[in-house]
Order: C-alpha cells, then structure tokens, then sequence
C-alpha cells in the first residue's frame, strides 16, 4: 500500500467476506490518452502498467478468482493500428510478468477464442497457460476475444455435438450442466463486476455468469485506477445484502 488513504481503505475490508470472484472490464485507456492529448496506444501502455497493479492488490487481497476482460470479440472493429497495439501488449505482459505469476502460484487461464489472435501472441498466451496450470493460489482468467454472446452459442453448438456422439442426453442438460460447456467451467460464478470508466454496461461481458453478481460502476479510468478503488469496491460488496432471490 502507497498511502494512508490506501491502508485506512484496507482497515474497512472484512477479510472473511472477500469476494471470491472478481471481474472487471478494463476501460476508458482511450478516454485517458485524450485528455492528455496522448495516442490512444499510450492509453492501453498505462493500463497494462495497471494490469499489473491490480493482479498484485487481488492477490494480497485473497481474491481467488479474477476475470479480466483484455479484448472483446466486437473490439475486432477498431483500427488495425490499435488492434495490433493491444496484441504486442498483451505479449509484452506475458513477458514482463510470466515469470513472477508463476512463482506466486497464480494459474493463467483464458476465455474467448483464442484461433483468432496472431500467432505470436497466441503462442506466449498458451505458453503462459502451460506453464502454470498446476498452480492454486488465484486464478488469473483473461478475456481475449472474449464475448459472451458467443460463448452461449458456442456451448449450445458442443452440447449438440455431445448429443449426436451419445456422450450425454438430452434430460442431462440443465443450468448446472450447462456451465460446463463455458470457458470458466470450474470457477464460481462472479461476485462483483467492477467497470471503471462512466460506462453502465456490460459489453457482453459474461453474459450467462453474472446472473447474480454484484455490480460497481466508477468514473475513473482504467489507467487511473488504483489499489484503493478496489478497496473501494469491496468494502462497498460488503454492505450489499444478496439474496439470490430468496428474502
Ligand atoms: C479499454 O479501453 C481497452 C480495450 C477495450 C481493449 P478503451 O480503448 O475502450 O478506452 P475508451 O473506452 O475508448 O476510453
Ligand atoms: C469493453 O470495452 C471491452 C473491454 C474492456 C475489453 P469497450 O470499450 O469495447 O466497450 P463499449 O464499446 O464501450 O461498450
Ligand atoms: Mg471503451
């Protein structure tokens, strides 16, 4: 922690109630550049650097589980220019941190369709994941080419398949089984959805999955976003009463 404003921050967590999964959407890089009139690039370069920063607070924070949204499946629309940026990032990020990941005990996993990408940043992004599969601590689960829309349609097509091969039956799907046909089989669902930037919105961001997650919208932008506005967050999840539709 940098400042007392941080650490009086983390005084108010309630460390038996941490949320277990933690997901955010990355955004407003843009948004940051052009204030300063900076490229957008030197927008997604800053938010890397809290890429970095952020993994590091949940990892302190117990979080078991955090899903980051790095590039959506709609994000394909942007310049060539940009898109190309965000990939060397994405590498320069595996490069940068792979090393230190892995000796925390932090699993690197993905969601989205992976095909798609460029072969150089594919090729670090499944090096990534093998390297560290067997590791338990957290569960870094990144979306690249990620949309949740997609993801639906792409469990409905793999449960036909399953269907057709005499795998399983028809009366075997329900909502339980359904979920293993997405990227985060395995992971609990989310707990909170943090979104930086003013945006209200989910961007298909993990569609199915958040049925019952708590939302937390802010209006700084992902470059500025700090240690403390997690704690901010958090400390806010705690307040909130989740029924889960009961009373
Ligand atoms: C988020 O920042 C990064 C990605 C979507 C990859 P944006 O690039 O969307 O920033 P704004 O929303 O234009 O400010
Ligand atoms: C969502 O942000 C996608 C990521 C953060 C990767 P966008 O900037 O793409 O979302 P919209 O276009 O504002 O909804
Ligand atoms: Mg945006």
């Amino acid at each position: 922690m940098s400042n007392t404003q941080a650490k009086k921050l983390k005084n108010e967590i309630d460390f038996d109630n941490i949320p277990e999964h933690v997901a955010i959407i990355m955004d407003g890089n843009g948004r940051w550049a052009k204030k300063r009139f900076l490229p957008r690039a030197a927008g997604h370069q800053e938010g890397m650097k809290r890429v970095v920063d952020i993994v590091e607070a949940a990892e302190k924070l117990n979080i078991k589980y955090l899903s980051l949204y790095a590039f959506s499946t709609e994000n394909w629309k942007r310049p060539k220019e940009e898109i190309n940026g965000l990939m060397k990032l994405l590498v320069k990020y595996i490069e940068m941190e792979l090393e230190r990941l892995n000796k925390n005990n932090i699993k690197i996993q993905t969601m989205g369709n992976l095909s798609k990408l460029p072969k150089i940043p594919r090729q670090e992004v499944e090096r990534a994941v093998k390297l560290t599969e067997n590791n338990t601590k957290m569960i870094l689960n990144i979306g690249l080419n990620y949309g949740g829309k997609n993801e639906i349609v792409r469990a409905v097509k793999n449960i036909l398949e399953d269907i057709k091969m005499g795998n399983i039956s028809e009366e075997d799907i329900n909502t339980e089984t359904f979920s293993n046909y997405l990227y985060t089989k395995g992971l609990p669902e989310p707990d909170l959805l943090i979104r930086p930037s003013g945006e209200q919105r989910l961007s298909n961001f993990m569609l199915y999955q958040m049925a019952y997650t708590e939302f937390w919208f802010s209006d700084v932008l992902w470059p500025d976003f700090k240690e403390e506005d997690l704690c901010r967050a958090i400390i806010d999840y705690q307040k909130r009463n989740r029924r889960f539709g009961g009373i």
